[in-house]
């Protein structure tokens, strides 16, 4: 293999397919047993059907260009169509009805994006307003994802995070106190990535429209799972663009839509705001440059896939899933609840959840359990994976339809590994937390 695969340099000869896919395989000996639903972070399975058709639209997709629709009229189509599904699950037709608004907007190659631009958009809303705004700022929770920090710094927009309350909710009345004059945008995320809570959106908006300032929901991790739990009644919260005063919200097809990775949408209330995000330039030599997000060329496939992905799955598809998610979730949490010295942080909404060691209560039986003993403890019976998150000190659970196969093995292994940390208190000697990699 050597001769054929010399590290890090072109090799002089290439080789053929077999071998070339055969190697591939071996470098994957290390990587997580995804499929068998061991990782609780960075990938959502609905089983090997819906692989089968992601990988059949990706393949057809493989070589052609988002960059011009014109070229590819079925990539415009295909994109129009996801962008108007996902308005329809996220309360479009209430914006419509109550004439407030005509739901616009475009497709992100994820999560991360979709709140580069729904911040940018923001920025540029505060620039044009009557009172231009120069040095804006964004009020968030300290539960708000890591990509509002990465659009603060690029964008030049102030982040001003707000600490959670006990419930890990954003805090209204520290929220309040944080907007100013040069605030532009209020965040709500439903549900949040550490936590899994559902902020309270309605008051958040709410505090926004009375400034008359805009509000952005991170749905990225909820958008395609909350709405089928609505439907089932399992959630009850408002959270969308049926709520007055959210302008704009995120929703993540590659997260609980089961999409391939590469795609998320990004809507505005009103098409007027959605007007700000595409970026257009004739200052060079070589024509009209159009580009809706930050990308030039942009990958066919993911959007292939996330559109296959809608309607083969459908409503009652994305029901049942949304229902093995929820029944998986409440299997592992069960488990932790009762194991004595684990605890449930908070209390989440829905399928994202983070759990722990519980503080020692003076006289308790249970000897403290280490939550990141408890993370390599379970790495080590079950090959399951959690990410580390801090402060506090919590394993991270996304709980999608795929685990609901392994959700009673999981389970029985927290049991027993609790029981045991609880008797031998080992700790671990790595404090590392991990979310994403440079
Ligand atoms: C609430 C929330 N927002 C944003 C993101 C970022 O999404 P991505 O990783 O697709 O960029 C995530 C990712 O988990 C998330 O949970």
């Amino acid at each position: 293999m050597g001769a054929v695969f010399p590290d890090n340099r072109l090799p002089a000869h290439g080789a053929d397919a077999d071998t070339v896919l055969a190697r591939m395989g071996e470098l994957r000996a290390d990587d997580r047993d995804w499929k068998g639903g061991r990782v609780f972070s960075l990938v959502y399975s609905a089983g090997d059907a819906v692989h089968d058709i992601l990988q059949r639209a990706s393949n057809l997709y493989s070589a052609e260009n988002a960059l011009n629709t014109m070229v590819f009229p079925s990539l415009g189509w295909m994109q129009h169509d996801i962008v108007t599904i996902t308005a329809g699950l996220l309360g479009a037709d209430q914006v419509a009805a109550d004439g407030t608004g005509d739901v616009g907007g475009y497709l992100t190659s994820g999560g991360t994006e979709s709140l580069l631009q729904a911040t940018k958009t923001a920025r540029d809303w505060g620039r044009a307003s009557d009172r231009p705004i120069e040095r804006p700022n964004m009020v968030l929770a300290t539960s708000g994802h890591a990509a509002f920090e990465k659009a603060a710094h690029y964008f030049d927009v102030e982040s001003r995070r707000v600490p959670v309350g006990l419930d890990f909710r954003a805090d209204l009345d520290a929220m309040a106190n944080a907007i100013d004059d040069n605030t532009v945008l209020v965040v709500g995320s439903a549900p949040s990535y550490p936590h899994g809570v559902i902020d309270p959106i309605p008051e958040l908006a709410a505090l926004a429209s009375e400034r008359g300032i805009l509000c952005h929901v991170d749905a990225c991790m909820g958008g395609f799972i909350l709405p089928f739990l609505g439907q089932l009644g399992h959630v009850t919260k408002r959270w969308d663009l049926s709520v007055p005063g959210v302008t704009s919200i995120s929703a993540d097809l590659h997260k609980y839509g089961y999409g391939s990775k590469g795609v998320s949408v990004v809507l505005y209330r009103t098409r007027e705001l959605a007007r700000l995000q595409p970026f257009i330039t004739n200052n060079w030599l070589g024509g009209l440059y159009g580009s809706p997000s930050m990308a030039g060329t942009r990958p066919a496939g993911p959007i292939a896939a996330g559109w296959a992905v809608l309607h083969y799955l459908g409503n009652d598809g994305y029901l049942r899933l949304a229902e093995d998610a929820w029944g998986a979730a409440a299997t592992i949490r069960g488990s932790i609840e009762r194991a004595p010295g684990l605890a449930v942080r908070g209390d989440p909404d829905a399928t994202v959840f983070a759990f722990g060691g519980e503080p020692v209560q003076a006289g308790s039986p249970v000897g403290g359990i280490d939550t990141f003993a408890l993370g390599d403890h379970l790495a080590d019976r079950g090959g399951w994976y959690f990410d580390r998150q801090s402060p506090p000190d919590s394993l991270h659970a996304t709980v999608h339809a795929g685990h609901a196969a392994v959700a009673a093995d999981l389970a029985a292994d927290i049991t027993a590994v609790a029981a045991e940390l609880a008797a031998s208190g080992a700790t671990a000697a790595n404090r590392d937390t991990t979310y994403g990699t440079e």
